[in-house]
């Protein structure tokens, strides 16, 4: 695979208007007609065996919590008719226990952008493993990850590893809070997850275990909604440590906000901090701070740096990150000290990841395949008669899909009815989110089985869910009960 950024596509890239080239319309319109539907096609897709999967997830269930150690990859967010485990990838396909082969999407929840079992990373990992993982003194692979990433990242000074990406989001609300001698936190209320840990889970239905205390301090505005900001700054004064939000999700920055939100928390004497464990290495290889222009304080990093090997970074401005370190006169901050926090073969899967990125422009591919995708669905969306019931969401390098009933209400049912018509047509997509492993094939393929899925979906909504739905809905991952 050899992905050339068209300069059409360098245009999308800077978030203005995308120019498909001809030669990209045509293949597009091959892949259309191949797509072309009948009833019987689309009404004979047999079931997929799942026997394997089924006799083990009652295994699973009895001796881990939720069967799995995520709950985003949990029984409850799949169809019932879905792929219990998984036991190879390669690329962008993976095999599942009964030996049923998909094309998917999303991988290792965001964090595979390369392709799974990626051999130059593998490689890399594997010769850091053959010298020794850990020593009692820092290995030298440490500062050379280092260097590079600083070299990526735009105006940080010092960063430091860990292994995930609560972690190092932790660890930046930590260190705010030392640097500012504050203790509140603000969190943009409309962005999902920041990290496992209580002063985020404990704001969440799911806050059992969390004293109150720890979550009321954390505090809660709106994304794009400077006043909302403003008024926490006003109602808390001298209190707030730090701003907390990914630059962005599914919604674009209103011109101005990003920047507005600097100079606030400059005004103010908080810490800007983005959380960039999504949109690092995707949006940009330097993140959604260098896509839109704006400079954090405190960033973190994970998921695509690693390629699925457990490495995440903080990376900031030297005056807030050395109070970490061990040339200040302030009282010291315990600051991301973990065993396992340079496994020196994740170091070196980043090490190759950021040479791969740039030698083969792997972000501009990631946003090409994403809008080959976006319009070849959109085309079914609308042959389908499906606008204002199912829609495609997102940058294109992070597509996801917005599912509602008859009522255009947003609907898990449907959600579940959409990803289970694609599991039955060979495609794992609780998202539509691409890797550098999806082949223009993978992308028609998935194109197809979204047309046919979609075909499905609209009878639903004109016959009822029920005829085709099978099995319970998927439900939210933060609700208090399970029943
Ligand atoms: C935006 C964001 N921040 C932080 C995290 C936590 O990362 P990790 O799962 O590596 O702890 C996630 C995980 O999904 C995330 O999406």
């Amino acid at each position: 695979m050899e992905p050339n950024a068209s300069s059409g596509f360098t245009e999308a890239f800077h978030g203005r208007k995308l120019v498909v080239q001809p030669q990209f319309e045509r293949k597009i319109e091959m892949a259309r007609a191949a797509a072309s539907l009948t009833e019987s096609t689309v009404e004979t897709r047999e079931q997929k065996d799942f026997s394997k999967s089924r006799s083990l997830r009652p295994i699973a269930h009895r001796l881990i919590p939720g069967g799995s150690h995520t709950y985003a990859k949990g029984d409850d967010q799949y169809p019932e008719q879905a792929p219990g485990f998984i036991v190879k990838g390669k690329g962008c396909h993976v095999w599942d226990l009964d030996g049923n082969e998909y094309i998917e999407y999303g991988m290792g929840l965001r964090a595979v952008t390369l392709g799974h079992a990626y051999d130059p990373v593998i490689e890399a990992a594997y010769r850091e493993m053959r010298l020794g993982t850990n020593f009692s003194r820092p290995a030298k692979i440490e500062v050379h990850l280092a260097e590079a990433i600083l070299e990526v990242i735009d105006g940080a000074d010092m960063v430091k590893f860990a292994k995930n990406g609560s972690d190092v989001t932790t660890a930046a609300v930590k260190l705010a809070r030392a640097y500012t001698g504050r203790d509140l936190v603000a969190i943009c209320g409309d962005h999902p997850f920041f990290s496992v840990d209580d002063w985020f889970i404990g704001t969440t239905e799911v806050n059992a275990g969390v004293p109150e205390a720890i979550s009321r301090m954390t505090l809660k505005f709106r994304y794009n909604d400077l006043d909302s900001v403003q008024r926490l700054f006003d109602q808390y004064p001298g209190q707030i440590a730090c701003v907390v939000l990914e630059p962005e999700t599914t919604e674009l920055p209103a011109r101005g906000f990003l920047s507005g939100l600097k100079e606030l928390c400059e005004a103010r004497g908080a810490v800007l901090f983005f959380d960039e464990t999504i949109t690092g290495f995707r949006w940009d290889l330097a993140g959604a701070q260098r896509f839109h222009g704006v400079i954090p304080h405190l960033s973190a990093f994970g998921k695509a740096m690693g390629n699925g090997f457990a490495i995440a970074a903080l990376a900031g401005k030297r005056e807030i990150m050395q109070m970490g370190g061990l040339e200040h006169g302030r009282p010291r901050v315990f600051l991301l000290s973990t065993t396992y926090g340079a496994e020196t073969h994740a170091l070196g899967a980043s090490l190759e990841i950021i040479r791969i990125y740039r030698e083969q422009s792997v972000v501009a591919f990631l946003w090409k395949q994403g809008e080959r995708l976006r319009t070849l669905v959109n085309r079914s969306i609308v042959e389908n008669h499906l606008e204002g019931f199912f829609e495609l969401s997102g940058r294109p390098c992070n597509l996801i899909f917005v599912t509602r009933d008859q009522e255009q209400v947003r609907s898990q049912p449907f959600r579940t009815l959409f990803m289970q018509e694609l599991i039955r047509r060979g495609v794992i997509g609780p998202s539509f989110v691409v890797s550098f492993s999806h082949t223009d094939e993978d992308i028609d393929r998935t194109a197809e089985a979204a047309h046919e899925s979609l075909y499905i979906y609209r009878r639903a909504l004109d016959e009822g869910i029920d005829k085709y739905l099978e099995g319970r809905p998927v439900r939210p991952v933060y609700r208090k009960f399970n029943s």
